[in-house]
């Protein structure tokens, strides 16, 4: 008799949105990397003569490399936090990848999760496909996307792990450092790891533009990192875990089985971009703030359009007036205008689309332009007629 494994995962909607829509759109409003920089300009920030470059990449053997990153690399790493040493970073195949491995080495059947939603899928499926009760504890709007601390001392009764993104992916809201040490305590009341997914560090709009970590705060903190986002550089396809030895072997054991290594070239890379981190941030910086400015600017003159404005990171949530569903709203715009958001219920969030504004300024602009015409033409529709017409 034929045997159909079945893998007990849902399915990844943002993942299945993006990879369906993200190179045929014409104004890509749903990326949520910074504008990625090319090599070129990347070594121009570092300081880097291309020739030098090139003296140091075209003799390398591409072997293996480093089996979890060159030294280099991860002491770049650790110079991200005050606490972290080079020892304590396993270098994995971007975040996607830390995540993955972090829950396979935390997670047993029975345990419990808190998850902090919405949130990147990765933090409540995978450990509900680990065998995980999962517990929600959901952001609200009129909270300023904020967790509900005493929510959160409920929900974390018996857990074994509380997983947050913070600054925070899809809502832009951000957890200073005395939200953090709450949240802490919290964890550690109940000797709870907390899985940190801080891939948006450093696009803070105020102040230097880089708050604290949860590692440096925790020390039960398995401190996820990556160069998508914030470091602008999604193409190395390069994440990181920092966690406490116990956790780092369990990740360590689990990533021989998928990983052995990242590319040579892709360390190579990444050890120069974040030797010139104070450099890369602060173009990074520019643009995060100038289009955050920009956005803030078409919400409020957009009357069907209304948010809590991000702190941090390059997204944000969008409330819309209309009696669309979230998914229909955004094929409908993807079809009439070309401009791609991502709906809600790709995120558990229906109501609401998600934008990416961090990217190219004038696409931005543009797509939002049109996304008025777009909205402008509902407004017409007499209200309640829309609804019928799902898509
Ligand atoms: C919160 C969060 N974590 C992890 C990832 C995956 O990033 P990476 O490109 O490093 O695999 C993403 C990508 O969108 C994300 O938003």
């Amino acid at each position: 008799m034929l045997h159909h494994a079945v893998m007990q995962i849902r399915d990844f909607g943002i993942e299945i949105w993006m990879n369906r829509w993200e190179t045929t759109c014409r104004y890509n409003l749903a990326e949520t990397c910074v504008e990625s920089i090319t090599v070129d300009a990347l070594l121009g920030l570092a300081g880097m003569d291309p020739d030098d470059f090139l003296a140091e990449l075209l003799p390398m053997r591409l072997t293996y490399g480093a089996i979890v990153g060159t030294d280099r690399l991860r002491s770049a790493i650790a110079a991200l936090y005050e606490t972290a040493t080079p020892d304590d970073v396993l270098v994995t195949h971007g975040a996607i990848g830390a995540n993955h491995l972090a829950y396979l080495a935390l997670i047993e059947p029975g345990d419990v999760v808190v998850s902090i939603v919405p949130t990147y899928q990765q933090h409540t499926s995978i450990p509900e496909s680990l065998g995980a009760e999962v517990r929600l504890l959901r952001l609200r709007e009129e909270r300023g996307w904020l967790p509900d601390l005493d929510e959160l001392r409920s929900l974390a009764a018996g857990a074994k792990v509380i997983a947050l993104v913070n600054p925070n992916n899809p809502t832009g809201s951000l957890l200073g450092e005395a939200g953090l040490r709450e949240i802490a305590s919290i964890a550690e009341h109940e000797g709870a790891w907390i899985v940190a997914d801080e891939v948006y560090r450093g696009t803070d709009q105020d102040g230097a533009g880089t708050s604290p970590s949860l590692v440096d705060l925790y020390e039960r903190t398995v401190g996820i990192g990556s160069m998508s986002k914030a470091f602008s550089l999604a193409g190395l396809r390069l994440g990181w875990v920092t966690a406490a030895r116990e956790v780092l072997d369990a990740v360590s054991r689990h990533r021989d089985y998928s990983v052995i290594s990242v590319g040579m070239v892709d360390d190579l890379l990444a050890s120069i971009a974040l030797e010139a981190r104070d450099a890369l941030l602060g173009r990074n910086r520019a643009i995060v703030r100038e289009n955050l400015a920009s956005l803030d600017a078409w919400v409020t003159a957009e009357p069907r359009i209304s948010y809590v404005k991000p702190q941090s990171g390059t997204t944000a949530l969008l409330r819309y007036e209309s009696d669309l569903p979230s998914e229909s709203l955004c094929l409908r715009l993807l079809e009439t205008e070309g401009v791609l958001f991502t709906p809600g219920s790709a995120l558990d969030a229906e109501g609401y689309l998600r934008i990416g504004y961090a990217n190219n300024a004038t696409t931005l602009r543009d797509g939002l332009a049109r996304t008025s015409a777009f909205l402008a033409t509902l407004a017409t529709g007499r209200p309640g007629t829309t609804a019928g017409s799902r898509t």
